[in-house]
């Protein structure tokens, strides 16, 4: 038997595009819809009630649209509201955090992982949780650079501006002696020329989140059997291929930005507002 509805991926921006080019790789039968926040990007610097209360209602949306499973394709979402969203719907949602820890536990021969995220992120201390839960015996450093998801957004990513910001945390990185960085933003894997030049001759793996969440995605529906079952051919599907996009704003912006980075054009963005009812709890009234 198999099952079409689709499978929800959302993000502050086009960060979770990462995630999602991933699913389309890894599940090319899948249909899938994308939202991308805009019109609260960026999630990093709010408090963790106010990024829960904008995730669970995106949520709520996303699952009225009958999709079969949601990914919160957003370090700093994942960290506010995935647990409550787990007690909260009747479907799966998966996070970033747990499988961007275990590719960095995986991937760490000196036991010294650096984590760069979001302020958001940070301070929920979830990636330092998870990666010692993996392996107890692994040192965490937390990094934060406060400009990088703006530099994504206003498509900078490959440039001096991304660079610059770059150099001095990961000066800090190689002065803590880290041999792994975990892309703890799933706009960062957007950044990787900048990383690589900055990084240069020195060693550093750097993991993200992007396969290990498509992977793990990939189990759940095919142990709660709701594959789409029909097999097309194989290898890297384009976006435009069974994939809707919405937006909360800014929709010929993310269209320009989304395909420049990834190199191919993308459906349409379809503009959609979400029923604010989180903000409203967050915010007491
Ligand atoms: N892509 C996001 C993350 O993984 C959010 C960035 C932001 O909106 O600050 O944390």
């Amino acid at each position: 038997m198999s099952d079409s509805r689709p499978i929800g991926v959302f993000d502050s921006g086009v960060g979770g595009l990462t995630v999602l080019r991933e699913i389309r790789h890894q599940m090319p039968a899948e249909a899938l819809i994308y939202l991308a926040d805009l019109e609260h990007f960026p999630y990093g610097p709010r408090s963790q009630e106010q990024v829960r209360g904008l995730a669970l209602d995106i949520i709520d949306m996303l699952a009225g649209m009958d999709t079969k499973l949601v990914v919160i394709a957003c370090n700093t979402a994942t960290a506010a509201a995935l647990h409550v969203a787990r007690e909260r719907f009747d479907i799966p949602v998966v996070g970033v955090i747990a499988p961007g820890a275990q590719a960095a536990a995986a991937a760490t021969r000196n036991s010294r992982v650096a984590v760069l995220s979001t302020e958001g992120t940070r301070a929920s201390g979830e990636y330092v949780h998870a990666i010692r839960e993996a392996n107890p015996g692994i040192a965490v450093l937390s990094e934060v650079a406060a400009d990088l998801v703006e530099i994504v957004e206003d498509g900078d990513a490959d440039t001096p501006r991304a660079d610059a910001a770059l150099r001095p945390v990961l000066d800090r990185i190689f002065g803590w002696g880290a041999d792994t960085l975990v892309l703890g933003c799933t706009h960062y894997p957007l950044l990787r020329p900048a990383l690589q030049r900055v990084i240069g001759s020195r060693r550093l793996r750097v993991v993200d989140s992007a396969d290990t969440t498509a992977a793990r995605v990939r189990r759940i529906v095919a142990v709660n059997r709701i594959g789409a079952g029909e097999v097309p051919k194989p290898g890297p599907q384009p976006f435009a291929e069974r994939t809707e996009i919405l937006v909360t704003a800014a929709p010929s912006r993310f269209r320009e930005n989304a395909a420049r980075l990834f190199g191919e054009p993308l459906p349409d963005p379809r503009l959609v507002r979400p029923v604010r009812q989180g903000i409203r709890v967050a915010a007491g009234s």
